[in-house]
């Protein structure tokens, strides 16, 4: 085709429109650029078919010609950029969906201990640099262990099976029902090395089951974590002691422990532990029910039965013992009113947990 068939505007587009088209970035700027070079009206596609409509007879066919040719070629260019365009879109918004590099890494939910094991982590540490370490041991228990070994006679009602669970197919097993046959296994495993090991400190952690009907306040299923020293000339002074500080250390500069006389099979004398109410510091609210105070603990000066079950001698030796309900310090610091809270593992609950952290 002769160029000079074509007006200077049309032959200046048509150099421009491989340009204009490169520097389409998007659907918009390309729809712009498709109305101006090939729209029904004011484009140069519409310039040239006046310009052909206007053309002598002669020169018609030739000039038609490459009026096609040219107008053909933008429209199938710029179709091509759409369709270009249009796969970009799709890819850039399915990957923003997925992907924004200015945010952090999905992490995958995080777990965290039990609020219970939170509670007995922390008795461990108040313990330990008291020179208390962790014992462990089976709750599956012999009676001796469990019963005979802490002075507790064969007629007593706790042995009864409407207090304990006896394994059905081995009468002589059963589930623990304190932590204290922990102190029976300890002592007779340290007997033989007492003397060199100048006496005895443990705490003792874990599961006790006893036959309750499942309420607010009970279960068959709870934790104790007990704790027991030996050594010479215990008394109650060294268990008052020990207690106060460790109430200090984990309720605060401000707790204050009172001991009640009580009764208790394997200590002489022995005592219930109560801590001065930590949620509203003596003067009375709903967790202590009024009173200022929390009854937390079981304890006493060890009985010389239990010692000499061991084969300790108990004129020799003495010590103290305590074992105190982990559910109860949960409950309390935590403001929950219902034990079964904690065996119940909902999150919303686990993750609420404020008091506790
Ligand atoms: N074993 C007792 C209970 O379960 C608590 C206790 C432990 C009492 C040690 C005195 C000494 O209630």
């Amino acid at each position: 085709m002769e160029p000079s068939l074509l007006p200077i505007e049309i032959l200046e587009a048509r150099q421009d429109f491989p340009k204009a088209l490169e520097a389409c970035k998007d659907l918009d700027a390309l729809m712009r650029l498709k109305g101006a070079f090939v729209g029904r009206e004011g484009s140069h596609a519409a310039r040239m078919m006046e310009i052909l409509k206007a053309a002598p007879k002669e020169q018609k066919r030739e000039l038609g010609g490459a009026i096609n040719t040219l107008k053909n070629g933008w429209e199938e260019a710029i179709k091509a950029r759409q369709a270009e365009l249009e796969d970009a879109r799709k890819r850039a918004a399915a990957l923003g969906k997925a992907w924004d590099p200015d945010l952090p890494p999905p992490m995958p939910p995080q777990g965290s201990l039990h609020p219970l094991n939170r509670i007995i982590d922390r008795l461990v540490d108040v313990f330990r640099p008291l020179g208390y370490h962790v014992e462990e041991g089976p709750e599956i228990e012999t009676e001796a262990h469990n019963f005979d070994g802490l002075n507790i006679p064969a007629d007593h009602p706790a042995r009864s099976s409407a207090d304990t669970f006896y394994l059905e197919k081995y009468p002589e097993l059963l589930l623990r029902t304190h932590t204290s046959p922990m102190e029976v296994r300890t002592l007779l495993r340290v007997a033989p090395q007492i003397e060199k090991k100048g006496g005895i400190r443990f705490l003792a952690p874990g599961r006790v089951y006893r036959k309750d009907e499942i309420d607010p306040t009970h279960s068959p299923m709870f934790h104790q974590v007990e704790g027991m020293l030996v050594g010479h000339g215990i008394g109650m002074h060294h268990l008052k002691g020990t207690l106060a500080y460790a109430m200090k250390a984990l309720f605060g500069p401000d707790a204050d422990v009172r001991f009640r006389p009580s009764y208790f099979p394997f200590v002489e004398p022995g005592c219930e532990v109560d801590v001065r109410c930590p949620l509203c510091g003596g003067s009375g609210c709903r967790v202590c029910k009024q009173s200022g105070w929390v009854e937390l603990l079981g304890a006493g000066l060890t009985h010389p039965n239990v010692l000499a079950y061991a084969g300790i001698d108990p004129n020799v030796w003495s010590g103290f013992a305590f074992g105190m309900g982990v559910e109860r310090i949960a409950m309390m610091v935590s403001e929950t009113p219902d034990l079964r809270f904690f065996f119940e593992n909902d999150q919303r609950f686990l993750k609420t947990m404020g008091g506790l952290n």
